[in-house]
Protein backbone atom coordinates (compact mmCIF):
# COMPACT_ATOMS: atom_id res chain seq x y z
CA UNK A 1 0.00 0.00 0.00
CA UNK A 2 1.25 3.40 -1.06
CA UNK A 3 0.62 6.55 1.82
CA UNK A 4 0.18 9.43 -0.51
CA UNK A 5 -1.40 11.60 1.92
CA UNK A 6 -0.43 10.16 5.21
CA UNK A 7 3.29 10.99 4.06
CA UNK A 8 2.77 13.94 2.19
CA UNK A 9 3.82 17.43 3.82
CA UNK A 10 1.69 19.89 4.94
CA UNK A 11 2.02 23.48 6.77
CA UNK A 12 0.48 24.71 9.90
CA UNK A 13 0.75 28.93 9.89
CA UNK A 14 4.45 29.52 8.93
CA UNK A 15 5.51 25.41 10.69
CA UNK A 16 5.76 22.36 8.10
CA UNK A 17 4.92 19.66 8.66
CA UNK A 18 7.34 16.84 6.88
CA UNK A 19 3.92 14.33 7.13
CA UNK A 20 0.31 13.77 8.57
CA UNK A 21 1.23 11.81 11.59
CA UNK A 22 1.68 13.74 15.00
CA UNK A 23 1.88 12.18 18.71
CA UNK A 24 -1.30 14.07 20.30
CA UNK A 25 -0.77 15.31 23.70
CA UNK A 26 0.26 12.60 26.26
CA UNK A 27 0.29 13.27 30.02
CA UNK A 28 3.23 10.63 31.17
CA UNK A 29 3.86 10.84 34.25
CA UNK A 30 7.25 10.92 33.91
CA UNK A 31 7.53 14.80 35.07
CA UNK A 32 9.26 14.80 38.88
CA UNK A 33 6.72 15.41 41.77
CA UNK A 34 7.18 18.86 41.25
CA UNK A 35 7.41 19.29 37.14
CA UNK A 36 10.30 19.66 35.95
CA UNK A 37 11.76 17.31 33.06
CA UNK A 38 13.41 14.24 34.03
CA UNK A 39 15.92 12.02 32.22
CA UNK A 40 13.65 8.67 31.75
CA UNK A 41 11.11 11.61 30.31
CA UNK A 42 13.78 13.27 27.98
CA UNK A 43 14.47 9.53 26.75
CA UNK A 44 10.68 8.66 26.24
CA UNK A 45 10.20 11.25 24.22
CA UNK A 46 13.26 11.96 22.40
CA UNK A 47 12.17 8.40 21.23
CA UNK A 48 8.58 9.10 19.66
CA UNK A 49 10.23 11.72 18.24
CA UNK A 50 12.74 9.80 16.48
CA UNK A 51 10.36 7.59 15.51
CA UNK A 52 9.81 10.01 12.23
CA UNK A 53 6.44 11.93 13.09
CA UNK A 54 6.27 15.40 12.17
CA UNK A 55 5.03 16.90 14.95
CA UNK A 56 5.22 15.76 19.07
CA UNK A 57 2.67 17.92 21.05
CA UNK A 58 3.84 17.76 24.95
CA UNK A 59 2.07 17.85 27.17
CA UNK A 60 -0.57 18.85 29.13
CA UNK A 61 1.92 21.16 30.66
CA UNK A 62 0.61 23.00 33.17
CA UNK A 63 -0.07 26.80 33.28
CA UNK A 64 -1.22 27.17 36.84
CA UNK A 65 0.65 25.98 39.99
CA UNK A 66 -1.78 24.18 41.76
CA UNK A 67 -0.81 20.54 43.72
CA UNK A 68 -1.23 18.05 40.82
CA UNK A 69 2.03 15.52 41.21
CA UNK A 70 4.22 14.09 38.10
CA UNK A 71 3.01 16.63 35.41
CA UNK A 72 4.90 19.52 33.82
CA UNK A 73 4.89 22.64 34.77
CA UNK A 74 5.87 26.15 32.54
CA UNK A 75 3.68 28.77 34.88
CA UNK A 76 7.32 29.43 36.30
CA UNK A 77 10.68 30.31 35.34
CA UNK A 78 12.40 27.81 37.10
CA UNK A 79 10.52 25.14 34.80
CA UNK A 80 12.29 26.84 31.59
CA UNK A 81 15.66 24.98 31.57
CA UNK A 82 14.44 21.83 31.40
CA UNK A 83 11.81 22.22 29.00
CA UNK A 84 14.56 24.47 26.75
CA UNK A 85 17.00 21.45 27.17
CA UNK A 86 14.10 18.99 26.18
CA UNK A 87 12.64 21.06 23.06
CA UNK A 88 16.36 21.52 22.07
CA UNK A 89 17.61 18.00 22.21
CA UNK A 90 14.21 16.79 20.06
CA UNK A 91 15.19 19.90 17.83
CA UNK A 92 19.10 19.11 17.29
CA UNK A 93 18.30 15.32 16.62
CA UNK A 94 15.13 15.44 14.61
CA UNK A 95 13.13 17.06 12.32
CA UNK A 96 10.26 16.51 14.39
CA UNK A 97 8.37 20.08 15.65
CA UNK A 98 7.49 20.18 19.37
CA UNK A 99 4.18 21.51 20.31
CA UNK A 100 3.44 22.47 23.93
CA UNK A 101 -0.19 21.88 25.34
CA UNK A 102 -1.30 24.53 27.40
CA UNK A 103 -3.12 23.06 30.24
CA UNK A 104 -5.32 24.58 33.26
CA UNK A 105 -8.17 22.63 35.19
CA UNK A 106 -10.95 23.90 37.57
CA UNK A 107 -9.75 23.47 41.54
CA UNK A 108 -9.56 19.72 42.45
CA UNK A 109 -9.59 18.88 46.32
CA UNK A 110 -10.35 15.01 47.40
CA UNK A 111 -13.03 13.77 45.50
CA UNK A 112 -14.32 16.93 44.36
CA UNK A 113 -14.09 18.81 41.50
CA UNK A 114 -15.20 23.05 41.34
CA UNK A 115 -18.22 23.77 39.56
CA UNK A 116 -17.75 25.74 36.44
CA UNK A 117 -21.03 27.61 37.24
CA UNK A 118 -19.13 28.64 40.71
CA UNK A 119 -15.99 29.49 39.45
CA UNK A 120 -14.98 33.83 41.11
CA UNK A 121 -13.94 36.10 38.45
CA UNK A 122 -10.51 37.15 39.78
CA UNK A 123 -9.92 33.11 38.97
CA UNK A 124 -10.97 33.92 35.34
CA UNK A 125 -8.34 36.65 35.49
CA UNK A 126 -6.05 34.59 36.48
CA UNK A 127 -6.69 31.70 34.19
CA UNK A 128 -6.07 34.24 31.31
CA UNK A 129 -3.09 35.12 33.21
CA UNK A 130 -1.71 31.42 33.29
CA UNK A 131 -2.28 31.10 29.68
CA UNK A 132 -0.15 34.30 28.13
CA UNK A 133 2.44 33.14 30.66
CA UNK A 134 2.72 29.76 29.40
CA UNK A 135 2.18 30.95 25.73
CA UNK A 136 5.55 33.19 26.09
CA UNK A 137 7.35 30.94 28.33
CA UNK A 138 6.87 28.28 25.24
CA UNK A 139 7.68 30.61 22.62
CA UNK A 140 10.79 31.32 25.17
CA UNK A 141 12.17 27.87 25.02
CA UNK A 142 11.78 26.86 21.40
CA UNK A 143 8.39 25.37 21.04
CA UNK A 144 6.83 25.83 17.64
CA UNK A 145 3.52 25.89 18.48
CA UNK A 146 1.08 25.76 20.97
CA UNK A 147 -2.19 24.39 21.88
CA UNK A 148 -4.78 25.57 23.82
CA UNK A 149 -6.61 22.23 25.63
CA UNK A 150 -10.09 23.14 25.67
CA UNK A 151 -11.27 19.17 26.09
CA UNK A 152 -11.85 16.69 28.29
CA UNK A 153 -13.47 18.57 30.66
CA UNK A 154 -10.64 20.60 32.04
CA UNK A 155 -11.25 24.26 32.70
CA UNK A 156 -11.38 25.54 29.10
CA UNK A 157 -13.76 22.59 28.57
CA UNK A 158 -15.65 23.51 31.47
CA UNK A 159 -16.31 26.87 29.97
CA UNK A 160 -17.18 26.08 26.46
CA UNK A 161 -19.88 23.14 27.63
CA UNK A 162 -23.60 23.90 27.14
CA UNK A 163 -23.35 22.86 31.03
CA UNK A 164 -21.89 26.11 31.73
CA UNK A 165 -24.84 28.25 33.25
CA UNK A 166 -23.37 30.85 34.67
CA UNK A 167 -25.48 34.02 34.34
CA UNK A 168 -22.40 36.67 33.82
CA UNK A 169 -21.46 37.42 30.68
CA UNK A 170 -18.70 33.88 31.02
CA UNK A 171 -21.53 31.27 30.14
CA UNK A 172 -25.33 30.95 29.25
CA UNK A 173 -25.04 31.08 25.68
CA UNK A 174 -22.67 30.61 23.09
CA UNK A 175 -20.81 33.72 23.02
CA UNK A 176 -20.64 33.60 26.64
CA UNK A 177 -19.16 29.81 26.99
CA UNK A 178 -17.13 31.04 24.05
CA UNK A 179 -15.58 34.12 25.83
CA UNK A 180 -13.10 33.24 28.03
CA UNK A 181 -11.16 31.30 25.08
CA UNK A 182 -11.58 34.07 22.73
CA UNK A 183 -9.70 36.55 25.18
CA UNK A 184 -7.08 33.60 25.67
CA UNK A 185 -6.64 33.29 21.97
CA UNK A 186 -6.47 37.17 21.68
CA UNK A 187 -4.20 37.60 24.67
CA UNK A 188 -1.66 34.66 22.91
CA UNK A 189 -1.85 36.05 19.49
CA UNK A 190 -0.90 39.20 20.45
CA UNK A 191 1.97 38.30 22.84
CA UNK A 192 3.37 35.24 20.20
CA UNK A 193 2.36 37.31 16.61
CA UNK A 194 0.38 36.16 13.40
CA UNK A 195 3.11 34.11 12.29
CA UNK A 196 3.57 31.61 15.25
CA UNK A 197 1.49 28.81 15.29
CA UNK A 198 -1.95 28.35 17.61
CA UNK A 199 -3.99 25.19 17.73
CA UNK A 200 -6.54 23.86 20.30
CA UNK A 201 -7.76 20.84 21.61
CA UNK A 202 -11.81 20.80 21.63
CA UNK A 203 -13.96 18.25 22.00
CA UNK A 204 -16.51 16.89 19.00
CA UNK A 205 -18.79 15.49 21.68
CA UNK A 206 -18.48 15.16 25.27
CA UNK A 207 -20.76 12.34 25.61
CA UNK A 208 -22.47 13.59 28.67
CA UNK A 209 -26.09 14.59 29.19
CA UNK A 210 -26.57 18.25 28.46
CA UNK A 211 -23.18 18.42 27.23
CA UNK A 212 -22.23 19.91 24.15
CA UNK A 213 -22.58 17.73 20.90
CA UNK A 214 -21.46 18.16 17.38
CA UNK A 215 -25.03 20.90 17.23
CA UNK A 216 -22.81 23.15 19.25
CA UNK A 217 -19.17 22.15 18.82
CA UNK A 218 -19.24 22.35 15.00
CA UNK A 219 -20.47 26.10 15.68
CA UNK A 220 -17.74 26.63 18.26
CA UNK A 221 -14.89 25.75 15.87
CA UNK A 222 -15.63 27.14 12.84
CA UNK A 223 -16.06 30.38 15.14
CA UNK A 224 -12.48 29.57 16.50
CA UNK A 225 -11.20 28.91 13.00
CA UNK A 226 -12.85 32.31 11.59
CA UNK A 227 -10.86 33.81 14.80
CA UNK A 228 -7.70 32.67 13.25
CA UNK A 229 -6.81 29.55 15.23
CA UNK A 230 -3.92 28.10 13.46
CA UNK A 231 -5.24 24.09 13.52
CA UNK A 232 -8.63 22.10 15.56
CA UNK A 233 -7.57 18.99 17.10
CA UNK A 234 -10.77 17.56 17.54
CA UNK A 235 -11.47 15.17 20.20
CA UNK A 236 -14.54 13.60 22.89
CA UNK A 237 -15.26 13.16 26.00
CA UNK A 238 -13.35 12.93 28.95
CA UNK A 239 -15.98 14.60 31.23
CA UNK A 240 -15.12 14.49 35.30
CA UNK A 241 -19.11 14.63 36.29
CA UNK A 242 -19.41 10.72 34.25
CA UNK A 243 -16.84 9.67 36.70
CA UNK A 244 -18.72 10.71 40.13
CA UNK A 245 -20.02 7.64 40.50
CA UNK A 246 -16.64 5.94 40.48
CA UNK A 247 -15.02 8.66 42.85
CA UNK A 248 -17.48 8.22 45.18
CA UNK A 249 -16.53 4.07 45.12
CA UNK A 250 -12.69 4.17 44.99
CA UNK A 251 -11.21 7.54 46.45
CA UNK A 252 -9.46 9.72 44.60
CA UNK A 253 -5.54 10.97 45.40
CA UNK A 254 -5.01 13.80 43.76
CA UNK A 255 -7.33 14.12 41.06
CA UNK A 256 -10.27 12.37 39.36
CA UNK A 257 -9.80 9.11 36.74
CA UNK A 258 -10.31 10.87 33.76
CA UNK A 259 -11.74 7.31 32.14
CA UNK A 260 -14.03 6.73 34.97
CA UNK A 261 -17.00 6.83 32.68
CA UNK A 262 -18.50 5.90 29.47
CA UNK A 263 -17.39 9.70 28.76
CA UNK A 264 -13.83 9.04 29.53
CA UNK A 265 -13.42 6.01 27.63
CA UNK A 266 -14.50 7.96 24.36
CA UNK A 267 -11.02 9.76 24.74
CA UNK A 268 -9.49 7.03 25.11
CA UNK A 269 -11.53 4.28 23.07
CA UNK A 270 -10.85 0.95 24.38
CA UNK A 271 -10.72 -1.98 23.15
CA UNK A 272 -14.32 -2.94 22.76
CA UNK A 273 -14.84 0.16 20.72
CA UNK A 274 -14.66 0.09 17.01
CA UNK A 275 -11.46 0.80 15.20
CA UNK A 276 -11.62 5.22 14.70
CA UNK A 277 -14.61 5.49 16.40
CA UNK A 278 -14.08 9.42 16.99
CA UNK A 279 -13.15 9.75 13.24
CA UNK A 280 -16.77 11.15 12.13
CA UNK A 281 -16.76 14.16 14.67
CA UNK A 282 -13.62 15.46 13.12
CA UNK A 283 -15.01 14.65 9.67
CA UNK A 284 -18.02 16.56 10.54
CA UNK A 285 -16.49 20.19 11.65
CA UNK A 286 -13.96 19.25 8.58
CA UNK A 287 -17.20 19.84 6.35
CA UNK A 288 -18.41 22.45 8.45
CA UNK A 289 -15.62 24.35 8.43
CA UNK A 290 -14.93 23.50 4.64
CA UNK A 291 -17.87 25.06 3.57
CA UNK A 292 -17.24 28.18 5.26
CA UNK A 293 -14.37 28.84 3.25
CA UNK A 294 -11.64 27.85 5.77
CA UNK A 295 -8.88 25.90 5.05
CA UNK A 296 -7.96 25.25 8.71
CA UNK A 297 -6.12 21.70 9.16
CA UNK A 298 -8.22 19.51 11.40
CA UNK A 299 -6.65 16.65 13.57
CA UNK A 300 -8.32 13.59 14.43
CA UNK A 301 -7.62 10.55 16.77
CA UNK A 302 -8.84 7.95 18.81
CA UNK A 303 -7.87 4.17 17.70
CA UNK A 304 -6.04 4.36 14.80
CA UNK A 305 -3.94 1.33 15.02
CA UNK A 306 -2.84 1.27 11.28
CA UNK A 307 -1.37 3.45 8.70
CA UNK A 308 -3.57 2.06 6.48
CA UNK A 309 -6.66 3.15 8.24
CA UNK A 310 -4.88 6.55 8.72
CA UNK A 311 -4.28 6.88 5.24
CA UNK A 312 -7.89 5.89 3.93
CA UNK A 313 -9.43 8.73 6.91
CA UNK A 314 -6.77 10.95 5.04
CA UNK A 315 -8.19 9.98 1.28
CA UNK A 316 -11.74 10.22 2.13
CA UNK A 317 -10.96 13.90 3.53
CA UNK A 318 -12.29 13.02 7.03
CA UNK A 319 -9.37 15.04 8.58
CA UNK A 320 -5.89 16.49 7.46
CA UNK A 321 -3.34 14.95 10.43
CA UNK A 322 -3.57 11.75 12.27
CA UNK A 323 -2.93 12.15 15.86
CA UNK A 324 -1.81 9.30 17.71
CA UNK A 325 -1.12 8.82 21.84
CA UNK A 326 -1.43 5.08 22.22
CA UNK A 327 0.15 2.95 19.43
CA UNK A 328 3.56 5.26 19.53
CA UNK A 329 3.60 4.65 23.45
CA UNK A 330 3.38 1.28 22.45
CA UNK A 331 5.47 1.32 19.41
CA UNK A 332 7.64 4.38 18.95
CA UNK A 333 8.37 2.99 15.38
CA UNK A 334 5.45 3.49 14.16
CA UNK A 335 5.62 5.57 11.35
CA UNK A 336 9.33 4.76 10.75
CA UNK A 337 8.10 0.89 10.12
CA UNK A 338 5.62 2.24 7.60
CA UNK A 339 7.93 4.57 5.53
CA UNK A 340 9.78 1.59 5.09
CA UNK A 341 6.94 -0.61 4.17
CA UNK A 342 6.94 -2.99 6.75
CA UNK A 343 3.76 -2.11 8.47
CA UNK A 344 3.34 -5.80 9.33
CA UNK A 345 6.13 -5.26 11.70
CA UNK A 346 4.24 -2.29 13.94
CA UNK A 347 3.46 -3.61 17.50
CA UNK A 348 -0.06 -3.06 17.05
CA UNK A 349 -1.80 -1.03 20.79
CA UNK A 350 -4.09 -3.48 22.10
CA UNK A 351 -6.20 -0.70 23.27
CA UNK A 352 -5.79 -2.11 27.37
CA UNK A 353 -5.65 1.25 28.85
CA UNK A 354 -3.39 -0.01 31.46
CA UNK A 355 -1.03 3.01 30.06
CA UNK A 356 -3.63 4.99 31.54
CA UNK A 357 -4.55 3.24 34.91
CA UNK A 358 -1.04 3.09 35.34
CA UNK A 359 -1.68 7.57 35.42
CA UNK A 360 -4.51 7.15 37.83
CA UNK A 361 -2.18 5.75 39.84
CA UNK A 362 0.37 8.29 39.32
CA UNK A 363 2.54 5.83 37.60
CA UNK A 364 4.52 6.54 34.67
CA UNK A 365 2.03 6.11 31.51
CA UNK A 366 3.98 3.63 29.84
CA UNK A 367 2.63 0.68 28.22
CA UNK A 368 3.05 -2.83 30.14
CA UNK A 369 4.61 -4.88 26.94
CA UNK A 370 7.40 -2.28 26.61
CA UNK A 371 7.85 -1.20 30.01
CA UNK A 372 11.37 -2.27 30.05
CA UNK A 373 12.17 0.06 27.19
CA UNK A 374 10.82 2.97 28.62
C1 LIG B 1 -1.85 8.04 29.20
C2 LIG B 1 -2.59 9.06 28.40
C3 LIG B 1 -2.44 10.42 28.68
C4 LIG B 1 -3.12 11.38 27.94
N1 LIG B 1 -2.92 12.72 28.20
C5 LIG B 1 -3.57 13.65 27.46
C6 LIG B 1 -3.33 15.04 27.67
O1 LIG B 1 -2.54 15.44 28.53
N2 LIG B 1 -3.99 15.92 26.89
C7 LIG B 1 -4.87 15.53 25.92
O2 LIG B 1 -5.44 16.38 25.23
N3 LIG B 1 -5.10 14.22 25.69
C8 LIG B 1 -4.47 13.29 26.42
N4 LIG B 1 -4.68 11.96 26.16
C9 LIG B 1 -5.57 11.56 25.03
C10 LIG B 1 -4.74 11.29 23.78
O3 LIG B 1 -4.11 12.45 23.31
C11 LIG B 1 -5.59 10.71 22.63
O4 LIG B 1 -6.51 11.65 22.19
C12 LIG B 1 -6.34 9.43 23.01
O5 LIG B 1 -5.51 8.53 23.73
C13 LIG B 1 -6.88 8.71 21.78
O6 LIG B 1 -5.83 8.44 20.87
P1 LIG B 1 -5.13 6.97 20.75
O7 LIG B 1 -6.21 6.00 20.43
O8 LIG B 1 -4.15 7.14 19.62
O9 LIG B 1 -4.49 6.68 22.05
C14 LIG B 1 -4.00 10.98 26.90
C15 LIG B 1 -4.16 9.62 26.63
C16 LIG B 1 -3.47 8.66 27.36
C17 LIG B 1 -3.65 7.20 27.02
Amino acid sequence: MSYDILLSPITINQMELSNRVIMAPTVDHLASEDGFVTPRQKDFILKRAKGGISMIVVGGIAVNPRNYPFVLRIHDEKYLPGLRDLVGEIHSETDTKVGAQLWDWLKIGRGFRQDVNEVPMEQIGRTLDFFEAGAIHAREVGFDAVEIHAAHGYALAAFLSLRNNRSDEYGGNLKGRMKLIIEIYERIRKALGSDFPIGIRMCGDEFIIQGNTLHQSRVIAKNLAEMGMDYLSISAGGRYEDSQGIIAKYGCPHHYPPIGGYSGYRTMPPIWMPEAVNVYLAEDIRTTIRNSGLNTPVITAGRIPYPELAEEILQKGKADIIGLCRPLLRDPEWLTKTKEGRSQDIHKCVYCNTCLANECEDEPAVCIYRADED
